[in-house]
Formats: structure tokens, sequence, C-alpha cells
């Protein structure tokens, strides 16, 4: 399959694109560093890449940003910011992924563990979390016959507690996150948030 990656130079990027490489045809995409230039922030950049892009088998997006930080620190430009990049970041992924994805093919999105599981200084990330695995099973319901979209929620990854400072073995390491894009790519399923956590 031919498949985009969006930040595909970051942490679970780099094993997304470790892991499906020997299989499938990978683009990369991000603000710097990758086959294709990005902002998710930039709605203009999106239908920029997809222009350059042609048609894919598959869009994987483990990219996107939102602000942590208590309730009462968080501005309003920190809650604008948290929206327009993590979430209508990717809700623009798929908006504009019409006429460059393959019929049958799939999206795959990223939220995080904080969707469900809040704590002190998630409330902006929680939000966005939610309103992505929200969006991706209404996206998914709409696009029934055409396009299969997933959501994967991944759980605190090893190596991110690492450079906070944190036991590793409380987080799951990221080529085992990796695991559960692949099953979105190639399983035929939609409408899934897949959770990737240490319970
Ligand atoms: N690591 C964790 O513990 C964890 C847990 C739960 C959820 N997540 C979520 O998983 C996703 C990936 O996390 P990660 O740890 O792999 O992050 P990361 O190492 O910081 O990598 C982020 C990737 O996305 C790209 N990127 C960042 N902002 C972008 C933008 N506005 N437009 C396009 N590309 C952008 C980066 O490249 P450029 O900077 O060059 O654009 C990089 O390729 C994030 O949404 C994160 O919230 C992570």
């Amino acid at each position: 399959m031919r498949v985009l990656i969006v930040g595909a130079t970051g942490l679970l990027g780099k094993e997304i694109v470790r892991l499906l490489s020997p299989e499938h045809q990978i683009i990369g995409a991000s603000r710097t560093g990758s086959d294709l230039s990005v902002d998710l922030a930039d709605k203009a950049s999106i239908v920029s890449m997809y222009r350059q892009l042609g048609t894919v088998d598959a869009v994987i997006c483990a990219a996107g940003s939102a602000k942590f930080a208590p309730l009462e620190a968080l501005t309003d430009e920190d809650f604008s910011f948290s929206l327009a990049n993590k979430l209508m970041g990717q809700v623009n992924l798929v908006r504009c992924s019409v006429g460059h994805v393959t019929q049958g093919g799939s999206l795959t999105l990223t939220s995080g563990i904080l969707a469900q599981y809040p704590m002190q200084g998630s409330p902006a990330v929680s939000i966005v979390n939610a309103g992505i695995e929200a969006f991706g099973r209404s996206a998914a319901l709409e696009l029934q016959g055409k396009t299969r979209v997933n959501v994967v929620s991944p759980g605190w990854v090893s190596e991110t507690l690492a450079a906070m400072g944190q036991a590793r073995s409380a987080g799951v390491p990221a080529e085992a996150v990796a695991h559960a894009y692949k099953r979105s790519l190639v399983e035929d399923i939609t409408g899934r948030v897949i959770q990737v956590a240490k319970w």
C-alpha cells in the first residue's frame, strides 16, 4: 500500500515507519525534515500537501500538539492553539483527504489516554483527545463503504516517561504502540478507538 504518515519524524512516527516500511511504500510528512511539508494547524498547507501527494491507500497521523497546564493557568490562546492544532488539524486532515484516498482505504488519527483518564494539567489535552475520538467514530459512520476511519489512543509511552525522568516501565514502548497503527491499516475495522496502555 502507499501510505502517508504525518508526524513521520516523531517518536511514534519513526516506529510506525520502521514497522510498515518493509511491506508498504511510505511517504512521510511533518513541518520539517520529511518527504512532504505540512503544518496541521494550517488548513492551506494540508490542501497543498494532498495536491503534491496525489492518491494514497492510507493516511496515518501521529502528530498534533495541545497545551498541558492546570485549568487556572490555561489562557484563551492555549485553548485556541490546542483546538486548532491537534483537534482541527486532524479533522482537516480527514476533510481534505476526499479524492486522495483510494476506495476502501483508511484514515488513522491519534488521541491519547487523557481523553478517558484526566489528570492535573490535562483539561485542554483531554478536550482535544475526546474530540478526536468522537469525530473519528462519526466520520467512520459517514464514510462507511468508502474509507475506514480509526483512532489510536496511546497511553504514556515509555520513551516519553524516561525523557520526563519517570519510570519507563510505567509506559508502553513506542515500538509496541506502532502495532496499533498497523492494526488500523491492515484489519477490516472502522469506527474504533484502539487503546494501547499499560493497565
Ligand atoms: N508520547 C506519548 O507519551 C504520547 C501519549 C499519548 C498520545 N500521544 C500523541 O501521539 C502523537 C505523537 O506523539 P510523539 O510522542 O510521537 O510526538 P513527537 O515525538 O513530538 O513527534 C511529533 C511529530 O509530529 C510532527 N509535528 C508536530 N507538530 C506538527 C504540526 N503542527 N503539523 C505537522 N506535523 C507536526 C513532528 O515533526 P515537526 O516538528 O517537524 O513538524 C514530529 O514528526 C501526539 O499527538 C501526541 O499527543 C503521545
